[in-house]
């Protein structure tokens, strides 16, 4: 099987994009091709700031110093892979207008009083090239991403009833298990709520955001409720059982205020990412990660190639 998915470089990772979204996928030893998707990320990047080159290496970096195994997978820039503009084109012409305009993401951005351009529209059908360039058939996504799979698959229906069987067809492979990470306020930790607590940040910050984390007024000498509780709930993720079991002694015992457990979260999440850190900061200062994804790149445009080509023969193009 198949594992196939990109991620757009949009700032700074929190812990909620970690346990959510990167952790399961660098659990994924082989069979894995994951890249950066930069064409997707200019439909908002380009207008607001450009930070879209920062971004790319933040986004590399990230993934790398965490743990992806670029070697034994495939990890690539999109705008690397040219072949994926060509098939975009191609696929356009098999993509009724009626279909993109049902978009969710589409319509939720026009809601929110994005003036709508070509791009923002066509977004799905650049995520249709991206997966059926690959033949990718599972796509590991979050849920606001399935229609977009949906689209892909409609597209490759249509050009599969003219041409036969040109594309697999791809499948959203969404984890029901998977857990939402709550933010400081207590609501899903998400950078629009700006309740996020970040992986690489510097430990003031770090401090800072984990001391906004919402809690309860229960006296210093009282015995708290570590089950209701936002801190317990994000130590959690990073503790193992008996570290868990002793927190909640510390909880019970009524000699600890939620500042002490704050002070100490801040410290387990400091350790837990600290090698990551170091290496996220060394990749940043070089330009190692240039010559890593030069690796994908090379790997990627070889099946990139081969299947454009196999899919321009199939359609007499
Ligand atoms: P944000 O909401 O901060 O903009 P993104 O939409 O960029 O995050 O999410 C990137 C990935 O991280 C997605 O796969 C998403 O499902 C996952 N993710 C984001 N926030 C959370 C969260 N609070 N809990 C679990 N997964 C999350
Ligand atoms: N649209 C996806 C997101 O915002 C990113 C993405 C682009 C993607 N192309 C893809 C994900 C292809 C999976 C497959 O999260």
């Amino acid at each position: 099987m198949k594992i196939f998915t990109g991620i757009q470089p949009s700032g700074d990772l929190h812990i909620g994009n970690y346990f959510g979204a990167i952790k399961p996928m660098l659990e994924q030893k082989n069979n894995l091709i994951m890249f950066i998707a930069d064409y997707h990320a200019m439909t908002s990047v380009l207008k607001k700031n450009n930070l879209l080159k920062e971004n790319i290496k933040k986004a590399a970096a990230a993934f790398v110093s965490l743990g992806l195994d670029y070697k034994n997978n495939i990890f690539y820039l999109q705008s690397d892979v040219k072949e994926v503009l060509e098939l975009y084109w191609i696929l356009s012409n098999f993509t009724p207008m009626g279909l993109l305009e049902r978009a969710h993401s589409y319509k939720d951005k026009i809601a929110k009083g994005i003036s709508p351009n070509h791009s923002l529209f066509s977004y799905p059908v650049l995520m249709a090239a991206d997966i059926l360039l690959f033949d990718a058939n599972k796509v590991p996504v979050g849920k606001d991403q399935i229609q977009h799979i949906e689209i892909a698959r409609d597209i490759a229906i249509k050009i599969n009833n003219e041409f036969g069987q040109i594309f697999s067809l791809p499948e959203a492979l969404i984890d029901e298990n998977m857990q939402t990470i709550v933010g400081t306020d207590g609501a899903k930790m998400s950078k629009s709520y700006s309740n996020t607590i970040d992986i690489f940040t510097d430990y003031k910050s770090l401090k800072k955001q984990v001391n906004k984390i919402a809690s309860d007024s229960t006296p210093l000498e009282e015995p708290k409720d570590w089950q209701n509780c936002n801190i317990f709930k994000i130590a959690s993720l990073f503790l193992n059982e008996d570290e868990q079991n002793s927190l909640k002694q510390r909880y019970a015992s009524g000699k600890e205020g939620y500042g002490h457990f704050k002070l100490y979260l801040c410290d387990v999440i400091w350790e837990y990412f600290s090698k990551a850190r170091a290496e996220y900061e060394r990749l940043l200062s070089t330009n190692e990660i240039y010559d890593i994804l030069n690796i994908g790149k090379d790997k990627a445009k070889v099946l990139a190639k081969q299947n454009l080509d196999k899919i321009k023969q199939a359609m007499n193009i």
